[in-house]
């Protein structure tokens, strides 16, 4: 058993945490060194990005509380890293294409800045049927992470930023770091400048947008990471309309639509009117567990302009051009494979055996009369203690039971009582975690 726990670690990602949760033992932004410095002045954004990080924290914590017991089975359902091994038809083709490489028929050099035409158009047919996307609209990247900072390159710099609160922290710090961000309010634990629209339960985590202010900019995650909620239709079509009443763009994050159960839209282009006002960004990431062969895309559909009525998809492609090259051929080939019908399939039943686990986790807490959300339509179940502080709460449930959780005020303030739960990882992982949960909250 002690192996079997021990294979379903992730290894922990930099992932930084948002304001108010500052860390007394993560003090390395602060040191300064003794001794030759260059001439070069620090960033001011990056001065003002909160120094301590989620991750990392999480990763010392554990760290001490193996060194305190070092014979403790430790089951982390902290990141969301995927578990499950990639299919073999897909790591074939991958293979396929890397000895390709070696002959001179199959070598290949740069590809399309934009990605590789084939999976461009099987992107469009097979993710975005019905919804107008064109291939063309279609680029393929590295990464949703990196996509959420390439697109705000093309920005101009005073433009203003709305965000989830709680959400995935890449669009708070990318808008920090891009300098769209004022000083970091310890009170608030918010940032100036950047509107944190707060999601509550009560409206399904869905921000009212009747109190929001208008902003340039509307990062939206559905399903949504940490909540697990997916928006509804008539939520969707309220954003919709909310932008193009504001005259905003909405970068709209679908990283884990492949998880929408129930007909929740799996697009923002699902929505009428939708291509004037949003670009998309996914990834193979969570749906083919890519984390590691890294592929993603962004959709920027020709009908999104800026004020001055020039369209956006140029800039981005000069972008793409400049900043990126490409993605790498043999993940491209990868992403490719993933998308025919036999590949699909397996995928499906490997994003089915996490969604299984899932049931699990949310049973667990349920039957222990916690009030916990998310979980249908997303690998992420989000639980709530209300007055408790979630670190204290993550604290705990580490030290009696050895299960690494994350704490929600690291998605913002407005994830403050909360700990996110990840369902990737093994079964056996996931059984013991509930029965471990069961034993001590019972
Ligand atoms: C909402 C969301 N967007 C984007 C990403 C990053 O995806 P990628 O692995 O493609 O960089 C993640 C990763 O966890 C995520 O949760």
């Amino acid at each position: 058993m002690h192996c079997q726990l021990l294979s379903c670690i992730c290894i922990p990602r930099a992932v930084s945490v948002q304001p108010k949760t500052t860390f007394a033992r993560s003090k390395s932004a602060n040191e300064r060194k003794v001794g030759h410095c260059t001439k070069v002045p620090r960033s001011n954004n990056m001065e003002s990005l909160q120094t301590g990080y989620l991750f990392p924290e999480i990763f010392i914590r554990e760290s001490e509380h193996m060194r305190k017991n070092p014979h403790a089975r430790l089951i982390k359902l902290g990141v969301g890293d995927t578990t499950e091994p990639i299919p073999d038809i897909i790591t074939s083709a991958m293979a396929e294409q890397a000895r390709a490489l070696s002959t001179g028929r199959g070598y290949r050099g740069y590809g399309p800045e934009q990605g590789d035409a084939a999976l461009r158009t099987a992107i469009a047919e097979k993710l975005y049927q019905d919804t107008g996307v064109k291939g063309n609209e279609i680029f393929v990247s590295d990464g949703a992470q990196c996509d959420i900072s390439r697109f705000q390159m093309l920005l101009a710099p005073n433009v203003s930023v709305a965000v989830q609160d709680p959400s995935f922290p890449a669009y708070t710090d990318s808008s920090v770091i891009l300098g769209r961000a004022g000083k970091l309010q310890v009170e608030t634990g918010k940032y100036g400048g950047i509107v944190y629209m707060k999601c509550r339960p009560e409206s399904n985590f869905f921000p009212d947008l009747s109190t929001t202010p208008r902003t340039d900019i509307i990062f939206f995650c559905s399903p949504n990471n940490p909540t697990g909620s997916a928006a509804s239709w008539q939520q969707l079509k309220q954003l919709v309309e909310f932008a193009k009443a504001n005259g905003s763009i909405i970068v709209y994050d679908s990283a884990y639509a492949a998880y929408i159960t129930d007909d929740s839209p799996r697009s923002i282009f699902q929505i009428p009117g939708a291509k004037e006002v949003a670009i998309e960004i996914s990834s193979f990431s969570k749906l083919a567990g890519f984390t590691g062969v890294r592929l993603a895309w962004t959709v920027v559909p020709e009908e999104l302009s800026y004020s001055n009525g020039y369209p956006v998809i140029k800039d981005y492609n000069r972008i793409v051009c400049t900043c990126f090259n490409g993605a790498s051929n043999i993940s491209q080939a990868g992403g490719l494979a993933c998308l025919s019908a036999e590949a699909y399939k397996a995928l499906s039943n490997i994003m089915g055996y996490y969604k299984e686990n899932t049931k699990i986790l949310l049973d667990t807490f349920a039957s222990l009369g916690m009030k916990v959300y998310g979980g249908t339509n997303a690998p992420y179940i989000w639980v709530h203690f209300p007055g408790l502080s979630s670190w204290d709460v993550f604290t705990e449930i580490l030290e009696k039971t050895d299960i690494v959780t994350v704490p929600g005020v690291g998605f913002g303030p407005g994830g403050e009582g909360y700990v996110r739960v990840s369902s990737f990882g093994h079964r056996e992982c996931i059984l013991e975690a509930s029965k471990r949960l069961r034993n001590y909250y019972k």
